[in-house]
């Protein structure tokens, strides 16, 4: 490869050519105005920040005027901008520097992440570009460059991730000209090094950018791990008299398949589950071990709170389950065959015995559909 400027010297050049310089907050730079620009451009495109800065900036031009203004004419300016905590942090931090800073920025990115709305990264921001300091940032622009170029992997929601980023950031940030460098790997992540159709063909990076190199820009930086379905364990007793009629219940009108008629639920009864690790090795992975057997106890007291009589060993039939939004429900179906119709179970409004048949005419939840269908076969 032949050698290639430095990172930050290619970037600068590339700022000079395409980098924006004519924004709103870069005239004038004082870190009032870099800080408020900030804030805002925390989740609004710059588009959209424009116009809202410029009025904001005409109403309060100083921090001592935003200090001492009633936050609802902050809170009336940000009307539209969405994220309204922005505001309130805002008029809190005016405040703040007016009291206890003398109405000075602090001129570190300690003093300055101690105030509402201020992270490192903005923190980095107005240290550069107000105050002509020297600091890393690492923005949502700025991440996805630094991702690609070096091909960091993993979601960026993840504190190592997160380490590596800020490291790549420190160590390309260059002493001189900090503020153009600043302004220029956010425009170039906002303009070329784009989340969807990056245009690596005009990129200064694109020789040695390690996700160009591969053809894998798409996969940095990382997406968040999509959360594990948590998975919920429960019973369903199937009563069978001798008719072969089944016991079922109306569901409580409120919580899952509300109203609907099912087969009563027993999500409490102990489970004999099996020990041996090497069956299950994956416990780690949260993986629930599946119940081999379930208490007769459990089963036995459960048929005697309702005033039931099993006249044959239970039956446990294959475990279903059912996906909801939030979560997969497992459910283990165990057959009884009950003594003849003489426990506390009548015909009532929530409760019936019903031939599979008729039992299919009523509103049900699709497992005991399946369930229904599969005894029936
Ligand atoms: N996003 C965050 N800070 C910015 C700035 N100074 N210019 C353009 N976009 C930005």
């Amino acid at each position: 490869m032949t050698d290639l400027p430095t990172f930050s010297a290619r970037l600068l050049a590339w700022f000079d050519e395409h980098g924006r310089k004519t924004l709103p907050w870069q005239q004038d730079r004082t870190p009032y105005r870099v800080w408020v620009s900030e804030i805002m451009l925390q989740q609004t495109q710059v588009a959209t920040v424009i116009p809202y800065y410029e009025r904001f900036m005409a109403r309060f031009p100083e921090v001592t005027d935003l200090a001492s203004a009633p936050i609802d004419d902050v809170l009336s300016l940000w009307t539209g901008l969405g994220y309204y905590a922005r505001a309130r942090n805002l008029h809190k931090t005016a405040s703040l520097v007016v009291e206890k800073f003398s109405g000075e920025f602090p001129d570190s990115v300690e003093g300055l992440e101690s105030l509402p709305g201020i992270g490192r990264s903005t923190a980095g921001a107005i240290l550069t570009l107000g105050h002509g300091g020297w600091a890393p940032i690492l923005d949502g622009n700025v991440k996805r460059v630094l991702a690609r170029y070096h091909a960091i992997e993993g979601w960026p929601g993840r504190s190592d991730v997160l380490a590596a980023l800020w490291k790549a950031s420190e160590a390309v940030t260059p002493r001189e000209r900090t503020a153009d460098y600043t302004q220029g790997i956010m425009d170039l992540g906002a303009t070329l090094c784009t989340k969807s159709k990056p245009e690596c063909l005009f990129c200064p990076m694109t020789e040695d950018c390690q996700a160009r190199i591969s053809g894998a820009q798409s996969a940095y930086p990382g997406k968040k791990p999509k959360k594990k379905t948590p998975t919920r364990e429960t019973y369903f007793i199937i009563c069978i008299d001798s008719q072969g009629q089944l016991l079922l219940e109306r569901r409580p009108p409120s919580g899952i398949w509300g109203g609907l008629w099912s087969f009563p639920e027993a999500s409490n009864l102990e489970a004999c589950t099996n020990n041996s690790s090497d069956k299950h090795p994956n416990t780690d992975t949260g993986a629930v071990e599946e119940p081999d057997s379930i208490d007769a106890v459990s089963v036995t007291s459960w048929l005697n709170e309702q005033g039931l009589v099993a006249v044959q060993p239970w039956t446990v039939l294959p475990s279903v389950s059912h996906t909801f939004s939030h979560f997969r429900l497992e459910i283990t179906p165990v057959t009884c065959v009950v003594q003849n119709n003489v426990s506390r179970i009548a015909d009532s409004e929530g409760q019936g015995w019903f031939t599979i048949a008729r039992s299919l005419t009523l509103g049900l939840p699709a497992p005991v559909v399946r369930i229904l269908q599969s005894l029936e076969a």
